[in-house]
């Protein structure tokens, strides 16, 4: 609404990623300042928006209206998964969510094993193309799924909450592998889970990242 003072989104800082297993932290350095971009466009895009709206330029045959409009999915998402990408990542991790856990017993009733959902999820981070695997939680059947995402917003089940995010963007891994190497970074990533924060999102009502309005 014209003359509503919003609230601007805040880069979030990851104190934990330091010394990640096959992660550098130059890798690390690097992927962060591209999720600072995200934030500043989901910035800069929410204003200019807010702006042609008050100014009365809100226009579905305006191309501009309709570019940026359709850049939010895009840039929205690019900053949210990213948060829940390096929340989800920390040094001195446990190779596997424990037995006892709601979400190893969710995994083994959907997937018959942890192996069995860990060999579903790599193959999927082995596809070809840009974006990310996300295991979700279904709210509405507690069901847990893999999902591919092209880009940062094609193929997000609408409402659905994730429980572990892993980018599989070239960016994101090759400063310390090459282009054929995915596979590699991959492994690297399962070495570097938090399953503690996977496990809280799953107990919680909804998926809460590190992020806070400035
Ligand atoms: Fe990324």
């Amino acid at each position: 609404m014209a003359g509503m003072k919003v609230k601007a989104y805040k880069e979030q800082t990851f104190d934990q990623l330091h010394g990640l297993e096959g992660i550098s932290d130059d890798q690390i350095a690097e992927h962060l300042k591209l999720y600072a971009g995200y934030v500043k466009q989901v910035n800069a895009l929410n204003e200019q928006l807010t702006g042609m709206l008050a100014k009365g330029k809100a226009s579905g045959k305006d191309p501009e209206f309709a570019e940026m409009t359709r850049r939010l999915g895009f840039e929205y998402n690019g900053m949210i998964l990213h948060e829940y990408y390096f929340s989800n990542l920390r040094g001195a991790a446990e190779p596997r969510p424990s037995p006892r856990s709601a979400l190893a017993q969710a995994l083994t009733e959907v997937f018959g094993s942890i192996e069995q959902w860990q060999t579903d999820f790599q193959a999927m981070g082995d596809m070809r193309g840009i974006g990310w695997v996300i295991l979700f939680e279904d709210p509405a059947t507690q069901r847990l799924s893999n999902h591919w995402v092209t880009l940062h917003q094609d193929g997000v089940p609408a409402g659905f909450k994730p429980l572990l995010v892993m980018d599989v963007w070239e960016h994101a891994f090759m400063r310390d592998y090459k282009a054929t190497e995915k596979a590699k970074y991959v492994e690297a990533f399962f070495r570097n889970i938090d399953w503690q924060i996977v496990e809280r999102r799953l107990q919680d009502e909804a998926a809460v990242r590190p992020a806070a309005a400035a």
